[in-house]
């Protein structure tokens, strides 16, 4: 990122929601360290990814709301007085969505109507850029998937979160407010939840190498992913909101380097210098709303905004694990 985006964020307020959690968290760190004033929200229900420890390098530095999104009331507060919101907080899980399939319609969708509602209302000269997933392109027709491809979530969160962009994509239409989308791929990096698999199966597969438990792959492990590391997906999100020429676009993340499931074990493991993997038959409810091999056409935001992921995958997991092999009792 140049000086001029730096700059940008200095002595700005700065509202995160779902900033306890592992991209709002890393993401609140980078813009304390700009000089910016930030303010988190994060309602830290179990399941979820959020977590105090993810802030204790800054914790005296923001200010933390442990608060829910879906009430209009704190929202309403928050929002106002704010230059820049980063809209992170949603349920995660794929499988959750399918079991409770009203509580990620109310976060994932509803909410994000009545937060868009709260920032017309309260404050329409806001920047928020919202993440959303990849998920809401479904099993791919073709690779690598760019923005243009058809929209066929396959699970309840994949459409919820597609309400949620395309409400921030309608609220910059009609009303002008300057919204931005970020399509996030497979995000992993020092912060995340490695306590199970709800927020991506790379959490359990560093939980299992340091616990000397095998790593198990769904599959025969040839399966494509193309991962980012959470430095580059921060660099993003700074980028797009320090940028009002794409206000109303959607983006795109991924990586250049697609790497199988298998072969993402083994860099673990080279990394961890111990471990091993095994195969299973994937489980018939995950089967049921997997996508097979996925890998992003990501040149808008390349050409647009200069972004391109930095970090390799190896140089990533031995950052994420040696922060693991520090942190692990805070996270398991
Ligand atoms: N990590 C990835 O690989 C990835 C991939 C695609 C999209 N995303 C999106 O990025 C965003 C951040 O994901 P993350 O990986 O940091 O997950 P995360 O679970 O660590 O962060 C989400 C945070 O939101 C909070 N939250 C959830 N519901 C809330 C509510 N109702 N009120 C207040 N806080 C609430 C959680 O406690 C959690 O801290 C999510 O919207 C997710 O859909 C992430």
């Amino acid at each position: 990122m140049n000086l001029t985006a730096q700059q940008k964020f200095f002595n700005k307020n700065i509202l995160i929601s779902g900033g306890l959690g592992f991209i709002g968290s890393n993401l609140a760190i980078k813009l304390v360290g700009l000089g910016a004033n930030v303010t988190v929200i994060d309602n830290l229900v179990p399941e979820y990814g959020g977590n105090t420890w993810n802030i204790e390098s800054i914790k005296d530095k923001i200010s933390i709301n442990v608060a829910d999104v879906r009430d209009e009331k704190i929202m309403q507060r928050l929002i106002q007085g704010q230059d820049y919101f980063f809209n992170l907080a949603g349920q995660t899980s794929h499988l959750d969505s399918m079991i409770n399939p009203f509580v990620d319609l109310e976060i994932n969708a509803k909410a994000q109507l009545s937060i868009l509602e709260e920032c017309r209302k309260f404050n329409p000269a806001i920047k928020i850029v919202f993440a959303s997933t990849r998920q809401i392109y479904g099993k791919p027709q073709y690779l690598p998937v760019d923005e243009k491809h058809p929209l066929v979530p396959v699970d309840v969160n994949g459409i919820n979160k597609l309400a949620g962009e395309m409400y921030h994509v309608l609220y910059n239409k009609v009303y002008n407010i300057k919204t931005s989308v970020l399509r996030l791929t497979n995000t992993y990096g020092p912060r995340m939840r490695i306590k199970d698999a709800r927020q991506t199966f790379l959490g359990i597969w560093i939980r299992n190498l340091l616990e000397n438990k095998p790593i198990t792959i769904f599959g025969d492990g040839s399966q494509l992913r193309d991962y980012n590391y959470i430095d580059d997906v921060v660099d993003a999100f700074l980028l797009v909101a320090g940028s009002d020429v794409w206000n109303g676009s959607i983006f795109n993340l991924g990586n250049r380097n697609p790497v199988s499931l298998e072969t993402t074990a083994k860099i673990m493991i080279d990394e961890y210098k111990a471990g091993r993997y095994i195969f299973t038959p994937f489980p018939e409810e995950l089967k049921k709303i997997d996508i097979g091999d996925f890998y992003s056409d990501y040149s808008k935001i390349k050409t647009n905004l200069g972004w391109n992921p930095e970090v390799s995958i190896d140089a990533g997991f031995k950052k994420t694990i040696e922060y693991f092999r520090k942190n692990y009792e805070f996270y398991v």
